[in-house]
């Protein structure tokens, strides 16, 4: 060990060497890994300051083959792997992800969206190529467990359009008004219409929009449910709440929310689309596959430290680390450059190894991490760390030496 920061008893690491010796070395510790972030040298054939970027397609794919296999076999059963890339190996990473992993534990190929159609790139031939791809995979999709991620959206869906006076009271006794006349009552007026009137159509959609968004629980809409989708049970219900449209029909379905029914629609509260974002109250909707929400540009100064074209957003990374794992669990990044993955770990409660090669990992991930464990980051995501322990230990891993040929 060359050095220690932080709490004693940590048990993250930090390690200079090559991956596949280190990953060898970390194998022989036991210790198992429920997220792996990747992200390798995209072999785009320039000399970066830090590192050497031109193996070429062969010597990257045979650089890659080990290490992917060496990360297979550290993940835990329900662990996955994400790999960042752009499309010169993108081809290529396919084909051994799914050799290594298995094509049917590919969950997903996100598109990330880093940048804008201007200034040089626009001058290609071709479209534009403003993407970066995230190939995930499970070691075993059937085991696999996905913690749900969302993201803001902008404007409000208006099919909220159902105000609940009494969401505390069992569902037969609901009571509904329209959400807009609820508002202008809130705002001094009469009627919907007296209200956009006096403040106009704009404002009164604005004074909606945050009125549902400061009162989720109470705020509803209603939605025909996929008849042939749902239980026999529930579609008995569905008959007879159409039979009877103005009584509210519940089916217990613990663990699930009940199923509310007015009129043979079922009824979804605003809430479950409501999340702190930044402090604030926002409705969001589920992540896709394209990644278009997550800024590159302005992280130059994340961390603290320069790492020109290769730093990733901690943004992009924590999404990665949520979205497959619960705090406390191990994450692995093996190409750790200037320690956005371990820096985002720690930040959210995760233990955590990260392995560079270069000579930056003491001078930009070690002092970046240092200030992570002192709470002394402001740039970047939030701190969210909970009770793990709060350090990082510094290891030097060397290639075992060839033997000269006498
Ligand atoms: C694209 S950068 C990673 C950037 C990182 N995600 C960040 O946000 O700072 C790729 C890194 O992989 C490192 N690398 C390349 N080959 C390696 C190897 N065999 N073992 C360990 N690290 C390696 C490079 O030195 C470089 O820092």
């Amino acid at each position: 060990m060359l050095r220690a920061h932080g709490d004693r008893e940590a048990t993250n690491l930090l390690v200079h060497g090559d991956n596949l010796a280190a990953l060898e070395a970390v194998r022989a510790q036991g210790v198992r890994f429920r997220c792996a972030y990747l992200d390798p040298p995209y072999n785009t054939g320039r000399n970066f300051e830090e590192y050497d970027d031109t193996l070429g397609d062969h010597r990257w794919t045979s650089m890659m083959h080990p290490r992917l296999e060496a990360v297979h076999a550290l993940l835990e059963d329900d662990g996955m792997i994400a790999v960042e890339i752009d499309d010169t190996q993108l081809s290529s990473l396919l084909v051994l992800l799914d050799r290594v992993f298995g094509a049917e534990n590919r969950i997903s190929i996100v598109t990330v969206v880093r940048s804008a159609p201007t200034g040089h790139k626009a001058k290609n031939r071709g479209p534009v190529h403003v993407s970066d791809f995230l190939l995930l995979y499970a070691k075993d999709r059937r085991a696999w467990r996905y913690r749900a991620q969302h993201r803001a959206r902008t404007g409000f869906d208006e099919a909220y359009s159902t105000w609940l006076e009494n969401p505390d009271d069992p569902p037969s006794r609901f009571r509904f008004r329209p959400l807009r006349s609820v508002v202008a009552r809130a705002l001094g007026h009469a009627s919907t219409r007296e209200a956009s009137r006096a403040i106009g159509k704009e404002a009164m959609d604005r004074a909606v929009a945050e009125h549902a968004l400061r009162h989720p629980r109470h705020v509803v809409r209603f939605a025909q449910p996929r008849y042939e989708a749902i239980s026999k049970k529930a579609q008995r219900l569905v008959d007879r709440s159409k039979a009877s449209p103005e009584r509210v029909f519940v089916l217990d379905r613990a663990p699930l929310t009940p199923l509310v029914l007015r009129g043979g629609n079922r009824m979804l509260t605003l809430a479950s689309k409501v999340r702190d974002v930044n402090g604030q109250p926002a409705l969001v909707e589920p992540i896709t596959n394209v990644w278009d929400d997550v800024p590159f540009q302005g992280i130059a100064r994340e961390g603290g430290v320069v790492f020109a074209r290769n730093k990733k957003p901690e943004k992009l990374v924590a999404r990665v680390v949520a979205m497959a794992t619960d705090p406390g669990d191990w994450v692995l990044d093996p190409f750790l450059g200037s320690g956005t993955t371990a820096a985002v770990a720690h930040k959210l409660g995760r233990r955590w190894v990260g392995i560079e090669l270069g000579d930056h990992v003491l001078s930009l991930a070690e002092p970046r991490l240092a200030r992570v464990v002192r709470g002394e980051d402001a740039t970047g995501i939030a701190y969210d760390r909970g009770e793990a322990p709060n350090g990082f230990r510094v290891a030097r891993v060397d290639l075992p030496r060839t033997r000269a040929p006498r």
